[in-house]
């Protein structure tokens, strides 16, 4: 007899829930069919919402920056065909449609303790004068982050100088930068060591991946604000 009490329970039971799916989907077909597949076993992943939220972090990021980080995003220019783009928490500084950025040495300037930017120069490295250059970093003041791109080619006017400059910013690598080369970076005059957001690639007929130029260099990340 038991068993008998037992499956009538059971079967009562799964009456009611089943009246119960019956009446709410038809009241509220959406809800309830979430409602329903959380009770078979959580609903299928929401694609949707993870694409959104993957956006939602600064310049291209896949995770939050910590408190006192700012976020970045670097790429070089690609041949002498897409120019550079800089992005600093999230604000595009420099690229081509903003008409800021070009073939040559590309920086932009800002405030370390405040995030804010205060300069941007676009300096053509092949047919340009490097003094324009020069002049410019030699304007930058101490308390500033600066975020540089290659386009085209930032080797054939490079100077002792000017490399000098970069190099006291933290740059292990434009001392070799050459004709055509690929680099970018991001230092500050008051860097303590050697950055680590720097990459350089050659010019070299064998690995180009353009004909005479490098493969494009980008990448992101965290940038302290007492860097
Ligand atoms: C970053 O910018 C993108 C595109 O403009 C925007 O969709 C996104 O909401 C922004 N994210 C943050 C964290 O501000």
């Amino acid at each position: 007899m038991r068993l008998r009490e037992g499956l009538f329970i059971l079967l009562t039971l799964l009456i009611l829930i089943m009246a119960w799916l019956f009446i709410s989907m038809s009241v509220h077909p959406r809800h309830s069919i979430t409602l329903l597949q959380n009770f078979i076993g959580g609903a299928p992943p929401r694609r949707e919402h993870v694409t959104t939220k993957t956006a939602l972090y600064k310049c291209r990021m896949t995770k939050e920056c910590p408190p006192d980080y700012y976020a970045f995003y670097i790429k070089s220019g690609a041949a002498n065909v897409v120019n550079p783009n800089i992005c600093f928490e999230n604000k595009t500084l420099l690229s081509g449609p903003l008409g800021n950025a070009g073939s040559g040495m590309n920086i932009a300037v800002l405030n370390s303790l405040t995030g804010q930017l205060l300069n941007t120069g676009s300096f053509d490295m092949y047919s340009g004068d490097p003094a324009e250059l020069l002049k410019f970093l030699k304007e930058i003041q101490a308390e500033t982050l600066i975020l540089a791109a290659s386009g085209d080619d930032i080797g054939t006017k490079m100077n002792d100088e000017i490399r000098d400059i970069f190099t006291s910013f933290g740059s292990q690598f434009i001392k070799s930068v050459k004709f055509r080369d690929n680099w970018i970076f991001v230092g500050a005059p008051k860097i303590k060591s050697t950055s680590p957001f720097e990459q350089h690639l050659e010019n070299n007929k064998e690995t180009n991946k353009y004909d005479g130029w490098p493969e494009m260099l980008e990448m992101n990340g965290c940038i302290p604000r007492a860097f």
